[in-house]
């Protein structure tokens, strides 16, 4: 039986997502990364949000940040380079500190790893002495590094009632805050927005929140959902937890990226509407030919865009972007990290 070339077999899979010409032109440059990365031996991860040429091609492992963060931990390869943005890259490099992490672009950050600075969530703490600091993984090492525990978007609530505190300070997203809150009932503030209200904590349990938002979920609107069901009437509507509490409650699912994948999968319906990055909506749509995906493109993650099939092989063939974390940060960053997956596995 004839093998099929890269081309062929990316042409079966993304026939109704990519044009030909283009997929013809990114399977060339497919085919280089896959050189160089036998010839580093090297490891690939892919967060969800990748390009489908690049998802479907390149990538050892894709997934969403907590199993990209798990896989990173597995390897035995010396090189890995994260298809993802930098604070992805740099959780790589924490939980790998002898090996070489790569980022494909130094244009690939994130609004919420952004948002608060180390000094920030030292203040909060001074602020709130002995209230247990919960950081999102989307943010930079030196935040993770002034944390107790991480989390992502898998694990975030399950994370807060583990810690078994009547108040947990929670960064940098002030929606996830939000959304964590009504699943573990409890009340939250945001300091930096009502200082007023420090002094609210009569209330049993209480997340402590900041006022850091992702630029591309916090555009989903109720009226955006309201409008593709009325087009629509079988929709079904899945968010990230990065989207507004009341895009969330509109929604009939949300969950991280993997949470979503996994549910179009698993789902009988016929038509979904994804609030979360466009990329995945095609990802999906290649992986369920029989589905329908109503997306709203406008909104973009224009870091997650950043990266490229040719900068994934300028990676490797120039071994750039390093990422290099102070040794006294790397060390107190793992310990969140560790102290996460102990806590939830
Ligand atoms: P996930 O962990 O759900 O993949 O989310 C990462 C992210 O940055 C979403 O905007
Ligand atoms: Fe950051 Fe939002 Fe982009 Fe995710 S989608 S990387 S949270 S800016």
């Amino acid at each position: 039986m004839k093998t099929l070339t890269l081309y062929e077999q990316l042409k079966e899979k993304l026939y109704n997502v990519v044009p030909d010409a283009e997929l013809y032109l990114k399977a060339q440059i497919a085919e280089e990364v896959l050189q160089w990365k036998t010839k580093r031996n090297a490891l690939i991860l892919g967060h969800n949000y990748m390009e489908p040429a690049l998802f479907y091609s390149v990538p050892d492992y894709t997934g969403d940040s907590l199993k990209l963060a798990k896989l990173a931990m597995e390897t035995d390869k010396p090189i890995i380079v994260f298809c993802g943005v930098r604070f992805m890259a740099e959780t790589a490099k924490i939980l790998n500190p002898e090996k070489m992490v790569l980022l494909p672009s130094l244009k690939a950050g994130c609004s919420l790893a952004e948002s608060i600075s180390a000094e920030e969530v030292r203040k909060l703490k001074a602020q709130y002495p002995g209230v247990p600091v919960v950081c999102y993984i989307n943010t930079y090492a030196e935040v993770k590094a002034e944390s107790d525990v991480c989390c992502t978007s898998s694990n975030a609530a399950a994370v807060v009632e583990a810690l078994k505190s009547d108040t947990v300070i929670f960064i940098p997203d002030e929606y996830l805050a939000k959304n964590v809150a009504k699943e573990t009932g409890r009340h939250v503030i945001v300091p930096t927005k009502h200082p007023e209200r420090l002094k609210d904590t009569e209330v049993e349990y209480v997340l402590i929140g900041w006022h850091g938002k992702c630029e591309v979920h916090e555009k989903f609107t109720v009226e955006d959902i309201e409008a593709v069901r009325k087009q629509f009437s079988d929709v079904v509507v899945l968010a990230h937890p990065e989207c507004h509490p009341d895009v969330v409650a509109a929604a009939d699912f949300s969950g991280s990226t993997a949470a979503m994948m996994r549910y179009v999968s698993e789902s009988n319906a016929k038509r979904y509407l994804l609030l979360t990055e466009c990329s995945m909506a095609d990802n999906v749509a290649a992986a369920n030919p029989d589905k329908e995906m109503v997306r709203l493109c406008s909104v973009r993650c224009p870091h997650m865009n950043q990266i490229t099939l040719e900068d994934t092989r300028n990676a490797l063939k120039y071994l750039q972007y390093e990422i290099q974390i102070d040794k006294a940060i790397l060390e107190k960053a793992a310990q969140s990290l560790k102290r996460m997956f102990a806590l939830t596995g």
